[in-house]
């Protein structure tokens, strides 16, 4: 019960217990995924989705998640809320946090991108209003964190290799893309795969660097868990002795200036690092890696077909997990469970 209304908008921010009981009750629910025990623990209830930007993956299985635990999710975008901007009148956070908590179990928000003017820009906003909601706020992306993306991907990587992680090496890779990406997913991969005792090499040419502080807690979790973590500006070295494989195109500390989202400067300068791809020859120099990403792929740039499609890759399989680490999350935090 102590997890009942708590937010999640970064999993370091959750205490490892936690995380544990979101994964076996993933596990289970993935299992006997339609059993009557599970169908009810949102009945009569709405979960709110407030989509700055737009999604594939965390709006269907959001909606599904709803849905299989017996409620109902409701999709919102800003076009649709009024809000008070730096260019118009409207309503505050504070006003429509308190009110929408009136009304549904939980509120879900994505901010990323061409949605924020700088990074951390989103990240505000979430705790904005998780600080004036009196329902769990969950982060469904922004700008720094995608808790449930990290969750699907050690819930994927645990179903391959096993949940002792120990001396098991995840390479995370920044790969050339025209998708110029925020840092969410990678970040979060960083902290959770730490968190459980991978050894983690993160890998980037200069000028990519991700967030200091959470680099931070990465190296932290990594001494706390006596396990290994390097940082490269190599596109190759990483693969070394990998047992995963994760790589994903992502903007450069200098993709924000005067409050804008520079996304054409950065696709063409990511796209000249033509090196920086995920390839079966890199691929071959790891320990028969596993090959992840959070999707959407930009196929031929961030890793080829080969690779992404071959029978290493656990893209699908993560990607099927979003729905069980939500539907575990909305249990606990929202629901009867
Ligand atoms: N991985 C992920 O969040 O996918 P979408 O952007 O399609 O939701």
């Amino acid at each position: 019960m102590e997890l009942f209304g708590k937010h999640l908008i970064c999993t370091q921010e959750w205490a490892k217990k936690d995380l544990d009981r979101i994964l076996e009750l993933s596990a289970r629910i993935k299992k006997f995924r339609f059993s009557d025990h599970f169908g009810n623990l949102l009945k009569n209830r709405t979960f709110f989705m407030f989509f700055y930007n737009p999604s594939v993956r965390t709006r269907q299985s959001f909606e599904c998640a709803a849905t299989e635990l017996g409620g109902h999710a409701q999709f919102l975008e800003p076009k649709s809320m009024r809000l008070k901007t730096k260019k118009s009148a409207g309503e505050t956070v504070e006003d429509a946090a308190k009110v929408m908590s009136r009304y549904a179990c939980g509120l879900g928000i994505r901010m990323l991108e061409d949605k924020v003017a700088y990074y951390g820009h989103g990240d505000e906003v979430i705790r904005e209003y998780a600080k004036h909601s009196t329902i769990p706020v969950v982060s469904m992306a922004h700008d720094r964190f995608h808790p449930c993306q990290g969750l699907a991907d050690i819930m994927g990587i645990r179903e391959h290799l096993g949940e002792n992680l120990k001396k098991k090496k995840i390479l995370i890779t920044w790969a050339h893309g025209a998708l110029a990406r925020s840092h969410c997913s990678v970040q979060e991969a960083m902290l959770i795969c730490s968190r459980y005792g991978m050894d983690v090499t993160v890998a980037h040419p200069k000028g990519y660097e991700l967030d200091e502080e959470v680099m931070e807690w990465t190296r932290e979790n990594c001494k706390q868990n006596e396990s290994e973590f390097n940082l490269i500006h190599d596109p190759k070295d990483g693969y070394e002795g990998a047992h995963v494989v994760y790589s994903r195109n992502w903007m450069s500390k200098d993709a924000y200036k005067d409050d804008e989202f520079l996304k054409s400067a950065e696709v063409e300068k990511a796209m000249g690092y033509t090196d920086w791809i995920c390839d079966s020859e890199k691929m071959a120099m790891g320990e028969d890696p596993l090959y992840t990403h959070p999707m959407p792929i930009d196929r031929g740039h961030e890793v080829t077909d080969d690779v992404a499609s071959g029978p290493r890759s656990i893209i699908y399989d993560v990607a099927e997990n979003r729905l069980h680490v939500q539907k575990a999350v909305m249990a606990v935090t929202m629901g009867n469970l």
